[in-house]
């Protein structure tokens, strides 16, 4: 828990990003963000093309320092750690460009992280037990995907949402506090996009879980977040509820790549 005050009755954040920025040499690609995620909470955030949305995400999950700034997880100073310790505190992420193991089936796919997280990976044989539990979870997964027709199929002969929805279920194995989704609908035609945004929602839903995703797909971001975080050159230019993000003119001069005024 944060030791910082709060008025009574406020829910601690999830996730607390303080005034963090990252350069890479002379550019500045994320820019004194200051951002908090409550728990349960679904937030998308939007903005242009190399408006620094992945960089913030690597940052969050920890594939590089930030250059200044603190990134709190559930009130844990998170910032100088590893990216494994913080999927260990219950951080999962998926990419922009779908990671999965393309040759092994959905299953196969499933089984890797559960075996991780059991400390079982290396181990020659697994106990009849330990097997019964991961198989037990894969089911789990594989049906909250609607994956049940298709999980004993190498992930490659699988249409794109497949193999997307099996990354999605992949970083939901290890039961996160915390999920990442970078364009979960990237590349996607109308069905499938349909399709994984109810799949995100069901997540939500049903599980509580506490989601953050970029997306570029505006329908997308309407149908599913509380709010929004809008970032543009690096800097957050605005936060607020779908409506008032759709109404905010900055966001429109922003996508319409106007000047942006603050
Ligand atoms: N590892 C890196 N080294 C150097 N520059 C980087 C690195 N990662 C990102 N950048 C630069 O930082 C800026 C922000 O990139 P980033 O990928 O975070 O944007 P984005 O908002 O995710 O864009 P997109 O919508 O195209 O995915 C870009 O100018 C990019 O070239
Ligand atoms: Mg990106």
């Amino acid at each position: 828990m944060s030791a910082e005050r709060r008025p009574a009755g406020a829910a601690a954040p999830l996730l607390h990003v303080d005034n963090v920025s990252r350069h890479f040499g002379s550019l500045v690609a994320v820019d004194r963000v200051s951002l908090t995620i409550a728990p349960g909470e679904l937030r998308a955030i939007i903005g242009p093309n190399g408006a620094g949305k992945t960089t913030f995400f690597n940052l969050i999950s920890g594939f590089f320092p930030p250059t200044s700034g603190r990134i709190l997880f559930a009130g844990t100073d998170v910032t100088p750690m590893p990216p494994e310790r913080r999927v260990a505190m219950g951080m999962a992420r998926t990419f922009q460009i779908t990671e999965v193991f393309p040759e092994l089936t959905v299953r196969e796919n499933l089984r890797i992280p559960l075996e991780v997280a059991a400390g079982k990976r290396l181990a020659l044989r697994l106990s009849a037990a330990d097997d019964a539990r991961i198989e037990a979870r894969i089911d789990e997964l594989v049906a909250m995907g609607h994956l049940e027709a298709r999980a004993h199929r190498p992930v490659n002969e699988l249409p794109h949402g497949d193999q997307r929805t099996t990354e999605i279920l992949t970083a939901l194995a290890l039961s996160p506090r915390l999920l990442l989704l970078d364009e979960p609908t990237a590349g996607m035609g109308d069905q499938e996009t349909y399709d994984i945004t109810r799949l995100i929602r069901r997540l939500h839903r049903e599980t509580g879980l506490t989601i953050a995703l970029i997306e570029h797909d505006m329908r997308v971001v309407f149908h599913l977040a509380d709010r929004i975080a809008v970032l543009a050159e690096g800097a957050l230019l605005g936060e607020g509820t779908p409506e008032e993000i759709a109404r905010d003119e900055r966001v429109q001069a922003a996508y319409l790549g106007e000047e942006v005024h603050a």
